[in-house]
């Protein structure tokens, strides 16, 4: 059995106690979410400190965005993996396409950030997917591949074991477009066949996710779809109400 996960991803959204606001929303809400669920926040770095108790306390996960692809030292402006571990942060975003797109992170930093993560028992939720122009030349498939192949691949079987994977097309991430239901369930499919070609059946055993202008009318959906084990939700998810919306969807969508 796979494990449901619903994360928010509040990107660089909200001052300190807006953040505070939001994730005691989450938090009351949290008993409607179905058994079963796992929900995860990622606020801003400046928000995880002060937040990362009371989500745990109530069942939440906490995720930061990012994280330095070195150890510790003379990289002003970074934040370890270490660092995210001290303060009790579970998990950590890398890989996100505005984090490729927008700081020129390589497939090589990512696997550096991903092995890092791990050392400290963080749980990396790495993000893949193609832009526009690459599903319209029809590369999507292929594109998504070398990204897996040069981070994800190159994993020991024991690291890769503990992975959560979200597919995020990178058309459709804050656009309100988002991807069909079947073009969500041809790519999920297609990511987990590459990765049971390298680490065979505990490819079964990982969690994709789904991420791109998913929100409570659509989510259920998506979320239906046999290789879609959740999502990671963007835009939807600074709003407590929407988010719980789009995480009970995962069990109405399953069924
Ligand atoms: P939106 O839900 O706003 O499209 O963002 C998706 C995303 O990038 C989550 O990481």
């Amino acid at each position: 059995m796979r494990k449901k996960i619903v994360a928010g991803n509040w990107k660089m959204n909200t001052t300190y106690f807006e953040g505070e606001a939001l994730a005691k929303d989450i938090a009351g809400k949290h008993k409607e979410v179905p058994a079963g669920v796992q929900l995860i926040v990622a606020p801003p770095f400046t928000h995880l400190c002060c937040l990362t108790g009371p989500l745990r306390e109530a069942g939440i996960g906490i995720a930061a965005q990012n994280c330095a692809n070195h150890e510790s030292g003379a990289y002003t402006g970074e934040v370890s993996a270490a660092m995210l571990a001290s303060i009790g942060v579970q998990y950590c975003i890398i890989g996100h396409s505005e984090r490729r797109e927008y700081y020129g992170e390589t497939d090589a930093m990512l696997l550096e950030k991903v092995k890092l993560a791990l050392q400290h028992n963080v749980i990396p939720i790495f993000c893949i997917g193609e832009r526009l122009n690459e599903r319209e030349a029809e590369q999507h498939f292929e594109v998504v591949n070398q990204q897996l192949q040069k981070a994800i691949c190159q994993l020991p079987a024991t690291d890769f074991a503990k992975i959560i994977l979200a597919y995020e097309p990178v058309w459709a991430i804050g656009t309100g477009k988002t991807a069909t239901a079947e073009q969500a369930q041809e790519m999920h499919a297609y990511i987990r066949k590459v990765l049971r070609e390298k680490f065979g059946a505990a490819a079964d055993s990982t969690s994709i996710l789904y991420g791109g202008s998913c929100k409570p009318s659509n989510a259920a959906e998506l979320f239906g779809q046999p290789d879609v084990d959740g999502g990671l939700i963007g835009g939807a998810s600074l709003n407590g109400g929407d988010f719980i919306a789009i995480a009970k969807a995962m069990i109405t969508g399953k069924g």
